[in-house]
């Protein structure tokens, strides 16, 4: 997606994005028809400006008449605009919904935010490119599941295989019985620590973590117990006395690409937790939300799962696809099936067939451009984001993460409550080091920001993080 909104498309690129012609229709409607799937594809965005006729005319060696009749198409479905003075521009009818993130507890008292304020709350990027189809695809072959009730409270049985293959792939044999489909890998954690927890019972969570997961294990554990991590890896001395002293019966981790740290566990760190767990026989909770977000040449070790026998592993598609796809999954050794089911079904009935046909259309299609358009999109965001901040805020350090979606950022004084406070008032939402703490307190030197959004803005966003510094530094 290299051309965003207001940016201009040549003609020589859309000729390059429409493909060959299909002589079994009309050539205006081939023409019209296509630009509207690249535009409801994501693959020519909302206000791009589009070539001229003339242009467009020369390039595809279509006539005059055609091309004219082909934007009058779109302009009369609403797919594209004609501005005075600055031609025609691609349009989503109704214009692009933005907003959505996921909820991230609002810790930061003061004033109201700005109406124009940059939300850096929220690690969940926009969708791959390409995701409109596939729903487009998933609602044609919906209508082979209608004469049946629509109830999978595990999944349907084709997702449930293409999940179990993708982990044998990976290094991790499993069976299509060992994966249970959800509504994200949110309500996977829910129902993990609902199975596996309950009165007595405690867990271990790597501190900083992601909030969400704490959110969703703290309701059914007596007690959470803190366990140092860093965005060089764990200490896999603080695992055993954290274990040992504490009793933990279950243990949680995000090895791939860390929320919020971006650490990812290498094989030897994964063999050390795993003797770790075993040593004293915990329940290993494995998040690998952030595992397809690979930035940079890195070779991903097995899963974690494949270095301890007893787990429970967590994962989704909001950060490889779309968080409105709202499906999930979780991959269980088969001990722990029967509570995992029992506690599935306390919890619901099961995941939207609709959307998860799409992500069985995506995880089957050939998606390989797509995901590598994405990945790069946001490896660019991550890339601009620690150049800005590293120009205006040079005291500031981070370990550049090879994946993942955010930085994680040690501040030269123990400020982040208060610079957090101030960004609100320069116009700029980020939550405080302590959100991300287990305990919920301390990490007062940190700071996450996420570069899910536009390079542009997020130039503008370390602008206001530069002035709220000044300030609250
Ligand atoms: C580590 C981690 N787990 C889970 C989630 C939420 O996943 P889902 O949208 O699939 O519920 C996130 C979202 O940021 C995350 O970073």
């Amino acid at each position: 997606m290299d051309h965003p909104a207001n940016s201009t498309l040549t003609a020589a690129r859309l000729v390059r994005l429409l493909g060959p012609p299909d002589p079994g229709v009309p050539a205006y409607r081939w023409l019209a028809d296509t630009l509207r799937g690249l535009v409801t594809d994501g693959l020519v965005l909302h206000g791009t400006r589009l070539p001229s006729e003339r242009a467009l005319v020369a390039e595809l060696g279509l006539s005059r008449t055609t091309v004219t009749r082909a934007y009058a198409a779109l302009r009369e479905r609403g797919y594209a605009e004609a501005r005075q003075g600055s031609g025609t521009r691609a349009a989503l009818p109704g214009g692009p919904v933005t907003g959505g993130g996921e909820p991230l507890p609002d810790v930061v008292p003061g004033r109201p935010a700005p109406s124009d304020a940059i939300d850096l709350t929220s690690a969940a990027p926009p969708a791959i490119p390409g995701l409109a189809m596939a729903y487009v695809r998933a609602a044609e072959s919906v209508a082979r599941y209608v004469s049946g009730m629509g109830y999978y409270p595990y999944g349907l049985p084709s997702l449930r295989a293409v999940l179990a293959q993708r982990f044998t792939e990976r290094g991790l044999a499993t069976d299509p019985e060992q994966i249970i489909v959800t509504t994200g890998a949110l309500e996977s954690a829910a129902v993990a620590a609902r199975a596996l927890l309950g009165p007595g019972r405690r867990i271990a969570v790597e501190t900083p973590t992601y909030p969400g997961l704490l959110a969703a294990v703290r309701p059914e554990a007596s007690r959470v117990v803190p366990v140092p991590v860093s965005a060089e890896g764990i200490d896999p001395a603080s695992w055993h006395s954290a274990l040992a002293s504490s009793g933990a019966q279950v243990a949680s981790v995000i090895a791939d690409f860390q929320n919020p740290t971006g650490n990812l566990l290498d094989a030897q760190a994964r063999q050390e937790l795993g003797r770790a767990w075993r040593a004293y026989d915990v329940v290993g909770l494995i998040d690998e939300t952030l595992v397809d977000v690979v930035l940079d040449p890195v070779e991903l070790p097995p899963p974690m799962a494949a270095f301890a026998p007893r787990t429970v592993t967590v994962g989704g598609v909001s950060k490889s696809m779309w968080g409105g796809l709202r499906i999930g999954w979780i991959r269980a050794s088969r001990e722990l099936l029967p509570g995992l089911a029992r506690a599935r079904l306390s919890l619901g009935l099961g995941a939207p067939v609709l959307e998860q046909l799409v992500v069985e259309d995506w995880l089957t299609g050939d998606w390989g451009a797509a995901n590598i358009e994405h990945l790069q999109r946001i490896r660019q965001q991550r890339d601009v984001l620690l150049e800005a901040v590293r120009t205006a805020l040079p005291e500031w350090a981070c370990v550049v993460p090879t994946g993942g979606l955010s930085l994680w950022w040690h501040l030269p004084r123990s400020r982040s409550t208060v610079l957090a406070q101030r960004a609100r008032d320069e116009g700029l939402l980020l939550p405080p080091g302590s959100v991300f703490a287990a305990s919920g307190r301390g990490l007062e030197p940190w700071i996450r920001t996420p570069y899910v959004l536009q390079a542009e803005t997020l130039r503008v966003a370390v602008d206001r993080l530069a002035r709220a510094w000044a300030r609250a530094a």
